[in-house]
C-alpha cells in the first residue's frame, strides 16, 4: 500500500507510483489508436469486453482501452490499495477523515440477519427497526389508516428537502413511475425560490396533504423556510389558529439525524425516522431520506429497491479487479480524466422516466469527488471529479449531440437503456416505439466510436469542399449499460454501481469523498447578505467592489 502512518495513506500521492508513471507511457504509444483499429485488431472485442453486475449488463469496449491499458489501470488500482480500502469502507472504518466518521451506506441495504458493528453500535439491527417503522407508516399511508386534521385520508406527499434529502427520492419517483400505488402523488420541494413551495402547495388540499420535511442536520435553511411556510399553509388552510401542535402532527413529519431540531421545529419525533451521522447525504436515498419513495411504491417495492443495492455491493465486494464493474468503469473514467485531459462525462439514459438521474449523479459525484488536496489534506498533484452531465435519449441528440460527433472535446459517454420498455405504442407501420429508441441507442454508441471518413463521404459524390464538414471522426467513447427493465432493484442497482464507481476513483486520487467543505463558505456569506440586501442602512464596506455595486443595483430596483 501507498504512503505510511496509521491507515497508509498519509504521504499518498497516486501520481508518483509506478503504475502512473507506466500509464502515461502507455498512453504516449497508443493515445493515437482509433477505435476502428482495436476492434479490426480483436474481432471479439465487442463480445469480450463486457462485464455483467447483478442484472446490468455492461459493455465497455468502445473505450479507447487495449488489453495492456487495462492491465496497468488494475495494477495502478492494486498499487493504490483499492481493495483494502473498499474492504475498509464496508468495515465500517473512518474514511471520512476530515469528520472523522465511517460512511456505511452499504449497511443501509444489508438483510435483517446480517451482522455490522460499527463503533460499538449494532448498525442492522438499527437499520431494520427504521425501516419497519418505515414500513408500517407508509402501510398506514397508503390504505387510508392514517388521515389527517379532517378525518381524509391523504391523496398528496409533499417532501421538503434540498440536495441528498431531495435528489434521491425525486429521482426515484419519477423513475419508478409504474410502481406507484394509484391516487397517491409525491411533490418535491427543495428551492428557497418561493415559486418552488408555492407552485406546488397551490394545486394541493392541504386537508389531504402530509409533508415529509427531509433534512440529515434539520439545520439547512432552504429546508427549514419551506416547511415554515408549507406549516403556514397548512394551519391557514385548515383554518386552524395558534400553533396547533395536535393539527401538525397529522400533516407534518420528519426524516432526520437531530431530534431536538425536529422537536423544536415542532414536529412530534414519535413521527420522526432516523438515520445516522454514517449516511452522507448524497449517499441517504435508501435510508429515511426514501420515506416518499416507501409511501409511493410501498415497503415491498422499496425492498426489492434495497435489494438492487446489495445485488452490486455483492459484486463489487466479491468479483475479481478485472470482472469487477465499478472498478472497471472509474479506472476507465481515470484513464480519460488524468490521460487523456477529458473534463466531463455524459449520462445519456434512453429512458424518459430516468430524466432526473443526471442530476442526482451531479450532487453523487461532484460533491464527492471536487476535491484539491487528499484525504489528510496535503494538495492533490493531478486532477480530480468530473462533471457529470446529461439528458433522455432522444432528445440530447437534437440539442448537444453535435459536440459529441464533431467537437474538439473528449467526453466519455454512459448510455443506459432497457430491454422491456415501461410503456410501448405501435407506429403506423406496426414498429414498436420502444424499438426505436433503443435502434437509435445503438446507432449513437455505433457512429461515435466508428464515425464515418473522409473517402467513404466523398465516395457519395459528396461535393468536397463540404466534405470536412461531413467528416465524423468516430473515435469518441461511450459505455453501454443495459437492464432487462427499469424495476425497483435495477434502479438500485445502477445507483449502487455510481456510488461505487465514485468510491474507487476517490480512493485512487487519495481524496475523502464523504465530506463537502467547499459549500460552507457560500451559505455563510449569504446569511451575511440576507442583512446587506434588506437592511434599511445596509453597512457601508465588508465586500468587494463587484458584491457591493450588484448590491446597490439591486438594491435600487428593489426600491431599498
Ligand atoms: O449541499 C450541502 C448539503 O449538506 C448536502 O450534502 C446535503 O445533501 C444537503 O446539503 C442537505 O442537507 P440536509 O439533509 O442536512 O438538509
Amino acid at each position: 500500500m501507498l504512503g505510511s502512518g496509521d491507515d497508509g495513506r498519509d504521504d499518498y500521492d497516486i501520481t508518483a507510483t509506478v503504475s502512473w508513471h507506466a500509464l502515461a507511457a502507455h498512453y504516449s504509444h497508443v493515445y493515437a489508436l482509433h477505435l476502428r483499429e482495436l476492434f479490426a485488431m480483436d474481432p471479439d472485442r465487442g463480445s469480450s469486453l463486457v462485464v455483467d453486475a447483478g442484472d446490468l449488463h455492461i459493455d465497455y469496449s468502445k473505450n479507447l482501452v487495449t488489453g495492456e491499458t487495462l492491465e496497468l489501470l488494475m495494477s495502478l488500482a492494486r498499487e493504490a490499495g483499492l481493495e483494502d480500502e473498499r474492504d475498509a469502507m464496508f468495515a465500517g472504518r473512518h474514511l471520512n477523515t476530515s469528520e472523522d466518521r465511517a460512511a456505511l451506506h452499504i449497511a443501509l441495504r444489508l438483510p435483517r440477519e446480517a451482522e455490522l458493528v460499527v463503533d460499538g453500535q449494532d448498525v442492522v439491527a438499527e437499520v431494520h427497526a427504521v425501516l419497519d417503522a418505515m414500513g408500517d407508516f407508509s402501510d398506514r399511508v397508503r390504505s387510508g389508516e392514517w388521515v389527517g386534521h379532517t378525518g381524509e385520508a391523504i391523496t398528496d406527499v409533499v417532501n421538503i428537502g434540498i440536495g441528498g434529502s431531495d435528489l434521491g427520492p425525486a429521482m426515484a419517483y419519477e423513475a419508478l413511475r409504474h410502481y406507484r400505488r394509484d391516487g397517491l402523488r409525491c411533490h418535491f420541494v427543495s428551492n428557497i425560490d418561493p415559486v418552488d413551495v408555492l407552485s406546488t402547495l397551490d394545486e394541493l388540499d392541504p386537508a389531504t396533504t402530509l409533508v415529509v420535511v427531509a433534512s440529515k442536520t434539520f439545520t439547512t435553511l432552504e429546508t427549514i423556510t419551506n416547511a415554515i411556510a408549507a406549516r403556514r399553509w397548512l394551519l391557514d388552510g385548515l383554518g386552524v389558529t395558534g400553533d396547533a401542535p395536535e393539527v401538525v402532527a397529522k400533516h407534518f413529519v420528519a426524516v432526520s439525524t437531530n431530534a431536538d431540531e425536529v422537536a423544536k421545529f415542532g414536529i412530534d419525533t414519535d413521527n420522526m425516522f432516523g438515520f445516522w451521522g454514517w449516511v452522507g447525504g448524497r449517499y441517504s436515498v435508501d435510508s429515511a431520506i426514501g420515506l416518499s419513495l416507501m409511501i409511493a411504491i410501498g415497503r415491498d417495492g422499496f425492498a426489492e429497491f434495497l435489494a438492487g443495492f446489495r445485488a452490486v455491493d455483492e459484486h463489487f465486494t466479491t468479483a475479481p479487479l478485472e470482472r469487477n464493474a465499478p472498478v472497471l468503469l472509474a479506472m476507465i473514467g481515470i484513464w480519460y480524466s488524468n490521460f487523456f485531459g477529458a473534463q466531463s462525462q455524459a449520462v445519456l439514459p434512453y429512458a424518459e422516466d430516468m430524466a432526473r438521474f443526471p442530476a442526482y449523479l451531479q450532487q453523487l459525484t461532484m460533491e464527492s469527488n471536487g476535491k484539491s488536496v487528499t484525504a489528510v489534506g496535503r494538495p492533490m498533484t493531478t486532477t480530480t471529479g468530473t462533471v457529470y452531465w446529461g439528458e433522455p435519449g432522444t432528445n440530447g441528440q437534437h440539442a448537444f449531440y453535435q459536440l459529441l460527433h464533431q467537437g474538439t472535446w473528449l467526453v466519455p459517454a454512459d448510455f443506459i437503456g432497457f430491454a422491456r420498455p415501461t410503456d410501448d405504442l405501435d407506429m403506423s407501420d406496426g414498429t414498436s416505439m420502444h424499438d426505436v429508441l433503443m435502434a437509435n441507442f445503438f446507432a449513437q454508441t455505433e457512429v461515435l466510436a466508428f464515425g464515418k471518413t473522409a473517402d467513404d463521404i466523398a465516395a457519395e459524390g459528396v461535393p468536397a469542399g463540404r466534405v470536412p464538414h461531413k467528416v465524423m471522426p468516430g473515435n469518441r467513447p461511450s459505455t453501454s449499460i443495459l437492464a432487462p427493465a427499469l424495476t425497483p432493484s435495477v434502479l438500485g442497482q445502477l445507483i449502487a454501481l455510481y456510488e461505487h464507481i465514485t468510491f474507487v476513483k476517490a480512493m485512487i486520487w487519495g481524496i475523502d469523498p464523504f465530506d463537502q467543505w467547499g459549500v460552507e463558505l457560500g451559505k455563510a456569506k449569504a446569511g451575511e447578505l440576507v442583512g446587506v440586501i434588506t437592511d434599511d442602512e445596509p453597512p457601508a464596506d465588508g465586500h468587494d467592489s463587484s458584491t457591493e455595486a450588484l448590491v446597490r443595483w439591486y438594491r435600487a430596483q428593489r426600491g431599498r
